[in-house]
């Protein structure tokens, strides 16, 4: 267990959050709770246990939050744990076979493909778009000086622009506003689990919340089928800039040359912006709510960002508590809060016995909280991820991205984004939570979002 000597315990901000349960609960109020929010269903025996197997709902399913078995289960024994059912059932009819989704030779494939995409001098390569993106959304924020401000939507506005800005350097040929309601719409139709999609009734029985999201996967499809054709011209003049959609368009696999087809482009072009905006937003906005809480670590960070800003934004490299602020936000609330795998083959993870096509999962709500692993775990501490404090922290006790072959591609993206964005926000304006506002907790919707919103009043900054 890390352990800290900051600020004294009880000036710091503990986030509320739904209390674990005591007792299990039945199962019409499992598959109730699970669909209304499914952090709810967590048990005290997972914040305490490193592995809680039982039958539920879901069959048998293991929770795992011991760091040594989810190495094991995310890379020593990788190959025996596919994506399972619920997951692909869930997210494969808005994102088609993207790498999110992909499995098996499809998936290799793609991922060896796509990697150069994601790596660090690319990703550095996005910081202006990033920095563009950062001075539109403070601009945005002094205009709405003294008012109160959706900070989830303004962070999604933000992140979405970012990806505009970074997939299709032309713009959109729609207004972007239009996208991000389709991509909300897309992920609040898709987001509840469907107890049709539990108890594996088949596809072609429809799903309420499937066809709602119809609308917004047609929606995504054509834009992104007439971006290819106008940028397959670019590329064949010459004069295509040198964005995702570009680098998707040209990668090939390194080991056989070959490159991807339209539908993967596409359907990996859906991918980066489901998968990456909505995740990016949400740790932005748990950020800003926790720094409202605490005074101390909002004057640390302001000092950063006020010292650090230059002509043309800001550099990554010169914000290390500004990380460390998202890093903890994405501790206390992991924008994606479980992952889970299926068993292909019996197996045991430590002395837990494995059935062949059973569950198993990690839950990066749970692992963040561990009482076992994390020193006063409900806090908000960003000084957990600086310096030594940071490298005491085991690799696979802090899993906001996963881990293994199948961890986040988009992991330096996001954080050089969050951190910029966050730097932008905050060197602009001051944030905070007017006294009469609802309880701010958090829902879980495939990602991890505030169940009543988070309407905050913004001030000018100097
Ligand atoms: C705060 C932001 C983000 C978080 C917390 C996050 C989290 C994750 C996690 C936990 C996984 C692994 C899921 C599993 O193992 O079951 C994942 C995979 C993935 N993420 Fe992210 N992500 C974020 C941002 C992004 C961004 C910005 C992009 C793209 C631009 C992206 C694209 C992907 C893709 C394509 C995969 C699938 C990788 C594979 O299976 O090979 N993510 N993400």
């Amino acid at each position: 267990m890390q352990s800290l000597t900051i600020s004294p315990p009880d000036a710091r901000f503990r986030p509320k959050v739904p209390p674990p349960l005591r007792e299990p609960l039945g199962l019409f109020a499992f598959l109730r709770a699970a669909r209304a929010n499914p952090i709810t269903t967590w048990m005290e025996d997972h914040f305490t246990a490193p592995v809680v197997a039982g039958e539920g709902a879901m069959g048998r399913v293991t929770v795992v939050s011991d760091p040594d078995l989810i190495r094991y289960l995310f890379v020593e024994n990788a190959r025996n744990y596919r994506k399972d059912d619920l997951q692909r059932r869930v997210l494969a009819p808005g994102l088609g076979n993207g790498l999110l989704t992909a499995e098996g030779d499809e998936w290799r494939l793609q991922r060896r493909t796509l990697a150069p995409i994601f790596n660090a001098r690319t990703v550095e390569g996005f910081a202006p778009a990033m920095n563009a993106a950062g001075a539109r959304i403070a601009r945005r924020l002094a205009r709405r000086d003294g008012m109160r401000v959706d900070v989830a939507l303004e962070m999604t506005r933000a992140t979405l622009d970012v990806l505009e800005r970074t997939i299709f350097t032309h713009g959109l040929p729609s207004d972007p506003d239009a996208l991000g309601r389709a991509i909300t719409r897309f992920l609040e139709a898709v987001g509840p689990i469907d107890p049709l999609d539990v108890f594996g009734v088949p596809a072609m029985v429809p799903r309420i919340g499937r066809l709602r999201a119809r609308p917004a996967i047609r929606f995504f499809a054509e834009v992104v089928d007439a971006l290819i054709d106008r940028r397959r011209d670019l590329m064949e003049a010459g004069a295509a800039p040198q964005d995702l959609l570009t680098l998707l368009l040209a990668a090939q696999d390194p080991e056989t040359g070959k490159g991807l087809t339209d539908l993967e482009v596409k359907a990996n072009i859906v991918t980066f912006i489901a998968a990456g905006h909505e995740t990016t937003a949400n740790a932005l906005t748990w950020a800003l709510y926790c720094l409202s809480q605490d005074g101390a670590a909002r004057a640390r960070l302001e000092a950063e960002v006020d010292a650090a800003a230059g002509q043309d934004g800001f550099h990554y490299p010169d914000l290390p508590f500004t990380k460390a602020v998202m890093e903890e936000a994405m501790r206390l609330f992991p924008p994606v809060p479980f992952m889970s795998r299926q068993a292909i083959r019996d197996d045991r993870i430590g002395r837990i016995k494995i059935p062949r096509g059973s569950l198993v999962m990690v839950a990066p709500y749970v692992l963040h909280r561990h009482r076992t692993l994390w020193d006063d775990p409900d806090a908000f501490v960003p000084e957990r991820f600086l310096g030594p404090a940071r490298q005491s922290i085991s690799r696979y006790a802090y899993l906001p991205f996963g881990a293994g072959p199948r961890v986040c591609i988009g992991q330096s993206f996001s954080l050089q984004e969050q951190v910029i964005l966050l730097a932008h926000a905050v060197r602009a304006m001051r944030f905070t939570l007017p006294p009469d506002h609802a309880p701010v907790t958090p829902l879980h919707r495939v990602t991890l979002r505030p169940e009543h919103g988070l309407r905050m009043q913004v001030e000018r900054r100097g």
